[in-house]
This record gives structure tokens, sequence and C-alpha cells, in this order.
């Protein structure tokens, strides 16, 4: 499955290293290409010639210590890689890698690379918990790093709880994954719009929502991981950039309908994860409005439905809406269907702890043409992502052949 595959393993000092023996050799019996890069401290804990056995290839101990005169060892090893797997991720490589420090063999590639980083960290329950270490791989998940999530159970140090490295099968099985994932939407243009949007009142007032715009920009990574060329219409977040996606940046209902607007023709999937005010105050006043004796009343309108709009002027393009319901759930996505010509509803309760605007998880139900309808258990948003646009290219694909 990962033949043609070429993966370069960073392995990092923690006891977990055993563990990345493993990851090695699973990895090759895939059929990928492995190369390792091991930190001092690793070593410590395993010689290098385990790694070169289990890889059969050279293993990278030292920045200065080049064994082809004709290339630059990290540079071409960073180049080499199509992806690079960080295990075990101590709080040390963490935090050198998000403050840009490079100053062995494994830093000054990771520095150096292009292709995808995942790390697997791995370390006491205490230190993973540990502000800085926190502040660390924030720093790193803005810059577009993917965490393979530690486990929960018997730490080396005696402790039970979250720090144990990701068991090298799963690890492996998330490789695969994505490299089956990788070209689905090649060639295709994803549209995704996210967040609020912002109906001013005044210079100084709006009427908006609580979208945290976290679903869309899960959906967004999602798309140009597997391919797509992929513009994000997001209203106002404070939310990284996913990679490989280029952001446009808007305020309200009607500047979100011109910018997606400027992209339907061309688009493949459009996907309307905005939370889009469904009213918007008649008049802005020009000056901040004063308080005055009594009660006030804004008269609004309503604003443009754009999902709506899309539908009636969809041709080839598959149109996928959201939709966040407290009640009948079910119902409501099934009119939404019908009602906007969509292809896809994206259903979810946010009356449900940990499914709401500002969780980092969510379980939703899709509701399509011909009543289909497939529920997917709760989990983090961009996993769920992944596997969403995986549903429905799948299914996009069955209706093409
Ligand atoms: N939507 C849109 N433009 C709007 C309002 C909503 O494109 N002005 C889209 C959202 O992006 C989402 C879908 O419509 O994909 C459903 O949003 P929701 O607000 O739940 O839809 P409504 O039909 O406005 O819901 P309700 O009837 O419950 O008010």
């Amino acid at each position: 499955m990962l033949e043609n595959r070429k993966i370069l393993l960073c392995v990092s000092g923690g006891i977990a290293v055993y563990k990345a023996v493993a990851l090695v050799s699973k990895l090759s019996q895939a059929g990928a290409s492995v190369k390792v890069i091991m930190t001092e401290s690793a070593q410590q804990f395993v010689q290098p010639l385990t790694f070169q056995v289990m890889s059969r290839n050279d293993v990278y101990t030292d920045t200065f210590d080049e064994k082809d005169s004709s290339v630059i060892a990290h540079i071409d090893l960073a180049d080499w890689a199509d992806l690079i797997i960080v295990a075990p991720g101590t709080a040390n490589v963490i935090g050198k890698l998000a403050n840009g420090i490079g100053d062995d063999m494994v830093t000054t590639t990771l520095l150096a690379a292009t292709a995808p980083i995942w790390i697997a960290p791995a370390m006491n329950v205490h230190m993973y918990d540990h502000a800085a270490v926190k502040r660390n791989l924030q720093q790193l998940h803005e810059d577009g790093i993917r965490f393979i999530e530690p486990s929960e159970g018997f730490l080396a140090c005696g402790y039970v709880g979250k720090g144990r490295l990701e068991e090298p099968e799963k690890i492996t099985e998330l490789v695969k994954d994505y490299f089956t994932r990788e070209h689905k939407l090649s060639g295709k243009k994803v549209v995704v719009t996210a967040g609020p949007t912002r109906e001013r009142i005044d210079p100084v007032r709006f009427l908006t929502n609580f979208s945290s715009g976290k679903m869309g920009y899960a959906m967004a990574g999602a798309a140009a991981e597997m391919g797509a060329e992929t513009i994000l219409i997001s209203g106002p977040v404070s939310l990284p950039v996913p990679s490989g996606v280029t952001r446009i940046q808007v305020e309200s209902a009607e500047d979100m309908l011109k910018a997606v607007e400027a992209h339907f023709d061309t688009a493949n999937y459009v996907v309307k994860t905005a939370a889009v005010a469904d009213y918007r105050p008649k008049a802005i006043a020009n000056q901040k409005m004063k308080k005055q004796e009594g009660g006030s009343t804004i008269e609004l309108e309503r604003t443009v439905d754009i999902l709506k709009q899309l539908g009636q002027q969809k041709k080839n393009q598959v149109l996928i809406g959201f939709a966040a319901e407290t009640n009948d759930v079910s119902k409501y996505a099934k009119e939404k269907l019908t009602r906007k010509n969509a292809d896809y509803i994206i259903a979810n309760d946010v009356s449900e702890a940990q499914a709401g605007f500002e969780s980092d998880t969510n379980r939703v139900t899709v509701f399509g043409k011909n009543d289909f309808e497939q529920a997917f258990d709760m989990m983090p948003k961009q996993q769920l992502a992944r596997q969403l646009f995986e549903m429905i290219t799948d299914k996009e694909e069955s209706y093409d052949s």
C-alpha cells in the first residue's frame, strides 16, 4: 500500500524510541521506503544500527557527517521525503521546532522541510500538560503541523495518563489513510465558507453569532490535504490558515456572497460551513448611535440565502450545506436539502455537548438525495472533515461511473 512512498522518521530521545523501531518495521512491511534521523539522546536508548537494519538505509545522526559529498544531507533528506514523522516527539524537539531552532540533524532537517510534518508526542503526563509545552504545540499547530495525539495509559515514569506514544500499528494506519486520500481531489477546486458574518449596526457595533469557524477550517484543510485547489472564504475568526489553502477574508453576508460568486463557476465542490446571518440592519448608522431614555428598535432585513442562490445557479458543482439545529434535526435537514437544492446537508444538533460551535469535536449526520442518510460518530473536527470528504468523493465517483 505504501509502495514508492518515501517516509523520513525523526527519532528524538524518549523511552518510546523502542516503539519507533517497530514503526520502521511496519512502514517498511507496507512497502514504504524509510530513512531515519536520530537525535543524540535517542541514541542513548537504541543504537543507530537497529534502525539501519530495520530500514535498510543509512541512519543520520550528525549534521556535519556528510555521507555523500555531492549533497548537503539535511537539505537532501528534507527534499527526499513525501512525509516526515517525528516519533517519539519529545518536549525538547517540539520546543525547538516551535521556536525555529536548528541545532542538530533532526531540527535542521525539519526546518528545511517542505513535505508535511507529523509529530507523535510522547512524554510524562505533567510535561505534556506544562504551559510551555502547550504553547509550543499550539504554535506548531498554527504552523500547519499535524499531531498524532498520544494515548492514555501506563507511562514508563510510573504515572498513568496521557503521554504514551501512539501504537506503531495505529500510526501506520494513519499514514496509509493519508496516502490513499492524498490525490482524491487532485485537479478539483473546492470552495469552503467558514465562520460567522458581521452585520454592521454603526461604526462600533454589529450583529453576529457564535460560530468559531473550526469546522469550516477543518473542511478546507482536509480538501487541501486531498489535493484540491482550496479557497476558504472566511468571516472574522482567529484561526490559522490550514496549509495549502488560499483564504479570502470577508465580513458581511453580502461580502461572502460576492466572494463565493467569483469562484462558483470554476468550483467542483462548494461547502457552505459558514453561519451566515439571516438578517442585517436595514440601515447602517454613519456615526456611533447614542443611548437614549427607554428602549430602542433596530429594523432588520433579510440577507441573501447564499446556499439557496447557488442551488438555483448550479450546473455540475456539488453543493454541500450545513445545518445547525437544536431540535428535529432530521426533519429540518431534509427540508433544507430540498428547499436549497443542495446535494448534501451535513446536520448537527448544536444542543448536544461537544458538538456545538466552539467545540473541537462534532457529531453529524449527512443527508443526501434519494433518502441517503449516514451518521458519523463524535470525533475531532479535523478527523471528521477528512471522513466527510472521503465519503462524499466516494459517493460522487459512484454516480459518475
Ligand atoms: N446559509 C447561506 N446564506 C444564508 C443563511 C444560511 O448560505 N443567508 C447556508 C449556511 O451556510 C448553511 C445552510 O445555509 O450551509 C444552513 O444554514 P441555516 O442558518 O441553518 O439555514 P436556514 O435555512 O437559514 O435555517 P433556519 O430555517 O433554521 O433559519
